[in-house]
């Protein structure tokens, strides 16, 4: 079977960089391109971190498209350091890449390769939205061309991480992910009810550590600040893997438990950016009217994701 075509929209980002080199290292995936998004730091940086973290992979033929720099209404604060440091690679501050992006913005990038080749490229964004949704307001037949879109986003029925409603992808974009959402197109949502439930102990971090490979090697560089966080923040023993749980989605989907539920997003107020499923059909709410379907993601077998994920990145 011929691996699948997948362009990762992404704001690396610790979790990035874990996300991207778990599909670099996964046969049954290639990786057409890394499209970047502001969010996790601002877009010029995440563009020079993709070309950074493609250089250490040894895959330099992939190309990396620069994007949005602010969400559509244009209200992006300060990139959260305090995840993943200023450089978003845990502060290791790697020296500056070699090569440079496409002269193609995310949007126009995702266009040209999604109408080139119908019903054979998945979207998989593990940031802001803001690329997806300036794709479609540019070509909206991009919406019948997509095989499907894989994103690590939202919060259906578990609080979210960057306000108590909402999710930092969807918070930082919330006018965006609702276009995303309600486009028609086959749309899995990888939230916080999954990858809350997918972290990695320090004991699995090791494993990184004893590798030869490049790749896991730099992830056990930038992986102790995130893990300091992720253990202060969230209190659980280990490192939570958004991101990577989108991509293990795409390799493992019988290791998920789905529900299809038409999903809205909060624009308004204290709980801007929170996605609401309507999870029941006879919720009497005209906002879920004529909403397409999503395949949310609800529970996971996490040791599962987890064990594959360390077995390609990091083997022993
Ligand atoms: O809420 C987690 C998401 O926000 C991940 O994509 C992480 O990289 C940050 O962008
Ligand atoms: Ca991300």
């Amino acid at each position: 079977m011929s691996p699948q075509k997948i362009i990762i929209d992404t704001d690396p980002g610790i979790d990035d960089s874990m996300a991207i080199f778990f599909a670099l290292s996964s046969p049954e995936l290639e990786v057409i391109g890394l499209t970047t998004v502001f969010g996790n730091v601002h877009v010029d940086l995440a563009a020079i971190n993709a070309l950074r973290l493609l250089e250490i992979a040894g895959r330099t033929d992939i190309p990396v498209a620069k994007g949005a720099a602010n969400s559509l209404v244009g209200d992006y604060g300060d990139p959260p350091a305090f995840i993943h440091g200023d450089d978003g690679q845990g502060n290791v501050h790697l020296p500056p890449p070699t090569g440079k992006p496409v002269d193609q913005s995310s949007a126009q990038f995702i266009i040209e390769q999604v109408m080139a080749a119908p019903g054979e490229i998945t979207l998989v964004p593990i940031g802001p939205l803001t690329n997806i949704a300036l794709a479609l307001r540019l070509e909206p037949r991009i919406a019948q061309n997509v095989k499907q879109i894989v994103l690590m986003g939202g919060n259906a029925l578990v609080p979210g991480n960057s306000t108590p409603a909402a999710e930092a992808n969807i918070k930082d974009d919330p006018e965006a992910a609702d276009v995303v959402f309600g486009a028609g197109w086959p749309v899995t949502m990888v939230g916080l009810d999954v990858t809350t439930k997918a972290s990695i102990s320090d004991e699995q971090l090791q494993l990184y550590a004893q590798s030869s490979s490049p790749m896991a090697q730099h992830i056990a560089r930038i992986t102790p600040f995130y893990m300091e966080f992720s253990k202060r923040v969230n209190g659980v023993g280990g490192l939570l893997v958004h991101d990577s749980t989108a991509v293990a989605y795409l390799l493992l989907p019988d290791a998920f438990t789905t529900q299809s539920w038409p999903v809205r997003v909060e624009t308004q107020g204290m709980s801007r950016g929170k996605t609401w499923p309507r999870v029941r059909p006879n919720h009497r709410a005209t906002y879920w009217n004529d909403r397409p379907n999503v395949n949310v993601c609800v529970d996971i077998d996490s040791a599962r994701t987890i064990a594959l994920e360390l077995s390609r990145v990091a083997p022993t």
